[in-house]
């Protein structure tokens, strides 16, 4: 088992660049697979995550060139995936599993997807039950609920599906499936969750439509392939963009980070807590919005986070929640129910973590309030094998006044591989 330690800075200074986004990254593939002609890929996320899903489409026919900086996909257009001889391993990333479930439902042929323990927890009830309406066939364990899933493929109809949770898998899933639906397919959601599927679908030239609330894709329309330029992740600038916030007399630039206003909540969330945060030299890439993000520490104090706000930061509430414990005053978070089914339970686990670090946290049902202290302790704490739990445990070490040691961190590399290289660049001890 690995173990990282962050001790207490002096400051966080410096100039980085994260890795590439990760939904991006995996809808690059699934997207450069099915459409037409080449697609290259600049910036990928080289991390377990996304390579489970190149994996995948590899399994199923699709030649992909990588020469160390730029993929080359050669995509064999809607009809063009061949069955796979072997189970598909989605290893820890419910991406892969929940887009490709929509996927493999309207293919000619037979698959089955699984992954490693924590995603064969995860719910998968919610991506099964709108594809089984447009009549698709999968099977899983807990009456369809998790995964291993086995999907025969089959012809499927358009529907008009209200989806009870603003999730962009499950819309991704749905979109999928509709490209191979007969008709329409339209799909609606409480709040807007990230729109990256709806951005390179229409990038890609598919038939779709974005209203308020929602979006409406044709099938059997083909895509063609493009170039796509990756941006930075701004889930992975989220853990620096704090680090720069709490600890003090630090200056950080993030550069090339996307900006997408559906993923941006992190953003707006640090500035209402006061944070210093400057987008500079904003540009679009193939579709989606770049920025430099420029990050000075300040003073933060706690505040209220809930409706839609929630879907535009969903990943980052665990190192939301490290910025609350150093605020002033009280953090609450609400409408956060989604962080009980991520890789772990979210609000548990930074609760748990919190806590032993001498914050104040009450669990509540929907999210959690997080009183802020003025002295972080240092303490041992377990990664519940979450990537961004044990990400944001070691951002909080930075401005505890002791160390503070994470255990089982390989699952860092599902997302940012190079995070603690990165760390050590920029904390000035
Ligand atoms: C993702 C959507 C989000 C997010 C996940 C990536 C995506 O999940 O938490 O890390 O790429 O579509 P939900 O859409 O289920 O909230």
């Amino acid at each position: 088992m690995q173990t990282h330690i962050s001790k207490p800075a002096k400051a966080v200074r410096g100039e980085i660049v994260v890795p590439g986004d990760k939904s991006i990254s995996h809808r690059s593939i699934m997207f450069g697979s099915i459409a037409r002609g080449v697609t290259t890929v600049k910036g990928f996320l080289r991390g377990e995550d996304n390579l489970a899903t190149l994996n995948a489409f590899r399994s199923m026919g699709i030649v992909v060139e990588d020469d160390g900086e730029i993929l080359k996909i050669q995509g064999k257009g809607l009809r063009g995936l061949t069955e796979p001889s072997d189970v598909i391993d989605c290893g820890n990333s419910g991406t892969s599993m929940r887009l490709m479930t929509g996927l493999l439902a309207g293919q000619q042929f037979f698959s089955v997807l699984t992954g490693d323990q924590y995603l064969r927890k995860r719910p998968m009830k919610r991506v099964l039950e709108p594809l089984s309406r447009m009549g698709a066939a999968i099977y899983g364990r807990a009456g369809g609920d998790k995964a291993p899933l086995a999907i025969v493929g089959t012809g499927l109809t358009g529907i008009a599906y209200q989806s009870p949770v603003s999730s962009a898998q499950v819309k991704s899933a749905i979109l999928l499936a509709g490209l191979y639906a007969n008709g329409e397919t339209v799909v609606t959601e409480p709040h807007l969750s990230r729109d990256h599927s709806e951005r390179i679908l229409r990038y890609f030239g598919a038939d779709i439509e974005t209203f308020s609330g929602g979006t409406k894709i044709r099938g059997g329309r083909e895509l063609d392939g493009r170039e796509i330029i990756v941006p930075g992740d701004i889930s992975s600038a989220a853990f620096f963009m704090v680090a720069a916030l709490i600890v003090p007399g630090s200056e950080l630039l993030i550069r090339g980070v996307g900006v997408n206003p559906t993923r941006t909540g992190i953003i707006d969330i640090l500035k209402a807590m006061g944070g210093d945060i400057t987008l500079q030299n904003c540009r679009e890439n193939s579709g989606e919005p770049v920025a430099d993000i420029l990050v000075r520490s300040s003073r933060l104090k706690g505040i209220e986070i809930g409706g839609d706000l929630v879907p535009r930061a969903i990943d980052e509430f665990p190192v939301i929640c490290v910025a609350a414990a150093v605020a002033e005053g009280k953090t609450v978070v609400r409408d956060a129910k989604e962080l009980r089914v991520k890789e772990t339970d979210r609000i548990k686990a930074m609760a748990v973590s919190l806590q032993k670090a001498g914050v104040n946290v009450v669990e509540t049902e929907n999210g959690m309030e997080v009183t802020g202290t003025e002295k972080l302790q240092g303490c041992t704490i377990d990664s519940f094998g979450d990537h961004r739990i044990a990400m944001s445990m070691l951002i909080a070490g930075l401005a505890a006044t002791g160390e503070i040691s994470v255990n089982d961190t390989e699952c860092i590399a599902t997302s940012f591989p190079n995070f603690t290289t990165l760390l050590h660049e920029v904390a000035v001890q």
